[in-house]
């Protein structure tokens, strides 16, 4: 498994480095600050071009929300935030902002940052020594954004990445064979190009992908044809790869209409923010089978979560999960097992680097869905009253399906 890259690497660095000169050109020293603001400043609030900040925000905090078409206003509403620093003008929060940068800015965004930078940065130092500005008081304007902080936070593009990662990357593995460039070539070949849609080791750029060919769709999130077609529900050449109700289908599900509601903007507040996941969850290279299975269940969905034995007791928290629709005839179920555990434990620490259950000795829960119900509530989770029976089991566990991890149904409770 690949090291993920879960944040965006944020560096605040000297001026010269994100291409924004500390001395200002030609004619702003001296220039007088309102002259400044409409001649520098006010541009940019009237610009549809998207601001820096859009390079880490996906919304909720455009430079434009911190000019007011009024300089007096402007200033004191700056001030009175804290983002103008009187005595070091430079050091201003509000250039900091500004200042902040990636190392992968593009040509076109380095240029609105160093116009931006300059723009404010000249402007605050003129209105620093500007005594008709500095007895300015502030009216009821406010500036910046309302957005609360957790708000601000979800709309950050590195959470959304990491979002991408817990929930569509962390399942990778059942799309790579097919749609990763370096292993498709036949595919390609017979399909073209746009089956390679995965980055291999790169989520950020398998999600910029995913979005440039459409196949994650934000106006209409659950028609993704990301989801529609491994679940089955539009012709798939690789056939389906998860079942309608199961964990990737509710993970992907997630990603997507969280994704849409951040770029869409519809995040208003907290209370509409998807919970935070309570477990870290990694696709494994191994595999469960369970035979034996009553003929009364061909077809029926699946679960087993994975207890492992701790020295004194099985674990508290599950170590790993997996779930499918048992096959129709054979009386056996198979499917990828994926690795679990609680966020910020040591072991979630460990799956990250590599997912793997380690041999020894676990118990199985069998869950089974017998009424369908969760074809008619694909967000539903199978619970106690759906545990068909448990059981243990013991010994090596190799990756790789020849052969798979083979169990014995347990008896029905
Ligand atoms: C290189 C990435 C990056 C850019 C560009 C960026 N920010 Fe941020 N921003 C962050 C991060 C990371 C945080 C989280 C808080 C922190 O680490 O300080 C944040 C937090 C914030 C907050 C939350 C409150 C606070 O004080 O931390 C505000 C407001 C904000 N940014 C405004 C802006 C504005 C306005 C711009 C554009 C002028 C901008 N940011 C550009 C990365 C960025
Ligand atoms: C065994 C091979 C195979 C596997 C595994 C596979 N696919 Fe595919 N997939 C294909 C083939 C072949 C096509 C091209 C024909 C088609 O569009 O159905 C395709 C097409 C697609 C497309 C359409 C791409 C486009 O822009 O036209 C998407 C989206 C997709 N698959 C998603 C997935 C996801 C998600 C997974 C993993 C959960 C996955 N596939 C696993 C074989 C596979």
């Amino acid at each position: 498994m690949p090291r993920l890259l879960t944040s965006i690497p944020v560096a605040v660095v000297a001026f010269a480095a994100c291409g924004i000169s500390a001395t200002l050109a030609g004619d702003a020293t001296d220039a007088d600050a309102n002259a400044l603001f409409h001649r520098r400043v006010l541009p940019i609030l009237a610009s549809k071009n998207p601001s820096s900040c859009t390079e880490c925000h996906f919304g909720g905090v455009e430079i434009q929300a911190y000019i007011h078409k009024d300089q007096a206003t402007t200033f004191a509403a700056l001030r009175d935030a804290g983002l103008i620093n009187l005595k070091s003008p430079d050091d201003s929060k509000i250039l900091q902002f500004i200042r902040r940068h990636t190392d992968t800015t593009s040509d076109s965004l380095r240029k609105v940052r160093a116009a931006e930078h300059e723009a404010f940065q000249a402007w605050i130092r003129a209105a620093a020594r500007d005594p008709g500005l500095l007895a300015t008081q502030l009216g009821k304007t406010k500036i910046g954004t309302e957005l609360p902080v957790e708000l601000i936070r979800h709309l950050r593009r590195d959470h959304v990445l990491n979002s991408f990662v817990e929930n569509i990357w962390s399942q990778i593995g059942r799309c790579v064979n097919c749609h990763s460039p370096d292993r498709n070539e036949r595919l390609v070949k017979e399909h073209g190009e746009q089956v390679s849609w995965i980055r291999p080791n790169d989520p950020a750029a398998t999600l910029a992908q995913c979005v440039e060919q459409y196949i994650i769709d934000t106006d209409d999130p659950e028609e993704s044809l990301i989801l529609l077609k491994p679940l089955g529900e539009v012709a798939h050449g690789g056939g389906p790869k998860f079942a309608p109700g199961d964990q990737t289908d509710k993970n992907f599900r997630r990603f997507l209409n969280d994704y849409a509601a951040v770029v869409n903007r519809s995040y208003q507040r907290v209370e509409q923010l998807p919970p935070p996941p309570g477990e870290v969850a990694r696709l494994t290279a191994q595999h469960l089978r369970i035979v034996d299975l009553p003929q009364e269940l061909e077809k029926c969905f699946l679960r087993v979560d994975i207890f492992r034995w701790e020295g004194q007791d099985w674990s508290a928290t599950r170590w790993g999960t997996a779930d499918n629709l048992i096959a129709a005839d054979k009386q056996l179920w198979q499917n990828l097992v994926t690795a679990t555990a609680p966020v910020d434990s040591p072991r979630a620490a460990k799956l990250e680097q590599e997912p793997l259950l380690p041999s020894g000795r676990y118990l199985a829960k069998v869950y089974v869905d017998r009424t369908g119900k969760l074809q008619n509530d694909r967000d539903l989770e199978l619970g106690e009253d759906d545990l068909w029976g448990e059981v243990e089991f013991d010994g090596e566990w190799p990756v790789g399906y020849q052969p798979p991890k083979i169990i014995h149904a347990p008896r029905k409770r």
